[in-house]
């Protein structure tokens, strides 16, 4: 497996999923961190970082198990660090070095470039230079304005390049590191999903044994992949809960419960849709809403989980993303969820031991280990959806019939998406219910009745998205068919708001 030593870099991740999708095994670890041994790696990546070698605070790695012991490629941050703590020089560069730039010099002896050719297109984003190579280093290619833009030490297995392989726009990126991580460093490309699936499968069966487990299933992909992992290493030691908050769309949990019994899933459909809605009476609130049902979830979920003899683990979908230490990381997030919860007392299923078999993955490398299980590609391709529900989709307060109004409306929303052959295009979609009224006419009638945003927006990862730019023909029927076929709804509006600075929920 492959080490990427991390330094702050906002694409350090991405190297990773580079990596991962050469079908080889990588884990991301922060560089001074102590909970690695390089003896389990067969090769090193540095990454970028958003600090200067020449700052004060350069992160300094300690490098003497790694530097000419393993192969190793220094990344932006990383070739300068190993240029200017190695006898080198580095400074502020003259011309602007961020975006395109072209290769106009390639060493093509050097098996790190075969098959890219010269003026292959890299990404630069850098405000240092590498002004001069230590002596044993080799120039192995330049862009117009960094003559240093790659280089290789002599005598070892050390390359470094200064732009950054591992963004789509540097053409030849993944071709780059294909040939450090295969040709230099000889690493297999066997980490696939159904590799990933044998390994765990397996892992999870000894470090489990007979005990049983408890999980909550959401009806989201990773839940429902971390389910059926378990459930092939232990069965029926497995148990499901999968709670209905009576938030959740239209005829959902049925239709979720059915589908996760049709997998043969040991699941426990619980329905607390009274008991939500009752705590969540009168609040308008957005974040005392999140709380409420946050809260409630705990209660409900320790309840069942009470009445499974023997339970003794904690099954949970964390993917690598939430795993993942930042650099400059506190504490992280499960820190605080720790802090908040004792101050209570942690509710017993806490307490219990934590099982968490995607946590070394990322969310495409989830669905692709959910199909390589066969479970069904309409579950795998699945929107987001948020833990509160509709209730942080419907403004102000909540009441059964609000929520009946926005299920409908949801409805006819999101089967046209379907319909349209546009459910896939879009990353996640949904109707907002507004706290307002409006005057509208229906036959010969005045109406004052409800107003309904629908938001559909692109992302990939939910930081950042676009709305996107639905078909006028498809906004019309969907408005027609909810005005027409929704009670109390007489007015239908689109969300044109990008996030920043709006968010993708409008609470
Ligand atoms: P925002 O509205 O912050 O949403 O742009 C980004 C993504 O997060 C989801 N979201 C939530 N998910 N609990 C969740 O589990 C929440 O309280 C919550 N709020 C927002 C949202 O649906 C989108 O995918």
């Amino acid at each position: 497996k492959v080490l990427i030593l991390d330094f702050g870099s906002q694409f350090t991740q991405l190297i990773a999923r580079r990596v991962r999708e050469l079908n080889i095994y990588c884990e991301i670890h922060p560089f001074n961190s102590k909970k690695f041994n390089v003896s389990d790696f067969k090769a090193v990546i540095l990454s970028g970082s958003p600090h200067s070698v020449r700052s004060e605070n350069a992160p300094q790695p300690n490098l003497s198990e790694i530097k000419g012991k393993l192969p190793l490629l220094g990344v932006c941050y990383g070739a300068q660090y190993l240029a200017h703590f190695y006898d080198g020089e580095v400074g502020a560069s003259n011309t602007r070095e961020y975006g395109r730039a072209n290769l106009s010099f390639i060493d093509s002896t050097e098996l790190l470039f075969e098959g890219i050719g010269e003026g292959s297109q890299v990404w630069m984003s850098h405000s240092d230079t590498i002004l001069e190579l230590p002596s044993n280093y080799k120039k192995i290619a330049s862009t117009h304005d960094v003559d240093n833009a790659a280089y290789k030490i002599e005598g070892e297995n050390t390359y470094a390049i200064q732009f950054h392989p591992e963004v789509y726009h540097s053409t030849d990126g993944t071709k780059l590191l294909e040939n450090f991580l295969i040709k230099i460093a000889g690493l297999n490309q066997d980490w696939t999903p159904d590799s990933f699936v044998d390994t765990t499968v397996q892992s999870l069966k000894d470090k489990i044994g007979n005990d049983k487990v408890v999980l909550g299933l959401s009806g989201g992909v990773d839940s429902t992949v971390a389910a059926v992992l378990l459930d092939k290493a232990i069965g029926e030691n497995l148990h499901c809960i999968f709670v209905n908050n009576g938030l959740l769309r239209k005829d959902e949990f049925q239709s979720v419960l059915d589908q996760y019994e049709g997998m043969g899933l040991n699941v426990k459909g619980v329905d607390a849709s009274a008991r939500f809605l009752s705590e969540l009476k009168g609040e308008s609130d957005p974040e005392k809403k999140r709380k409420i049902i946050g809260r409630v979830f705990i209660e409900v979920f320790d309840d069942e989980s009470h009445k499974i003899k023997d339970v003794k683990w904690l099954a949970q979908g964390t993917i690598y993303p939430d795993v993942i230490e930042s650099v400059s990381a506190t504490g992280g997030p499960s820190a605080t969820i720790k802090s908040h919860h004792n101050v209570g007392g942690l509710p017993d299923f806490m307490k219990l031991k934590v099982v968490e078999p995607l946590r070394m993955i990322f969310k495409d490398e989830v669905r692709r280990v959910g199909k390589s299980m066969g479970i069904d590609a309409e579950l795998l391709g699945r929107h987001p959806f948020p833990g509160p529900g509709l209730a942080i989709r419907i403004l102000g307060d909540i009441t059964e019939e609000k929520v009946r109004i926005l299920q409908e409306v949801d409805a006819i929303f999101i089967n046209g998406l379907k319909k349209w052959d546009l459910y896939n295009d879009v990353w996640q979609a949904g109707a907002m219910l507004l706290p307002v009224n409006s005057v509208g006419v229906m036959g010969d009638e005045r109406t004052y009745e409800k107003c309904v945003a629908l938001r559909a927006v692109e992302s990939v990862d939910g930081m950042t998205a676009d709305w996107v730019n639905l078909p006028y023909k498809f906004l019309q029927e969907t408005s027609n068919k909810i005005i027409n076929n929704v009670k109390g709804v007489n007015r239908v509006v689109y969300d044109i708001s990008s996030k920043p600075p709006a968010t993708i929920e409008w609470e």
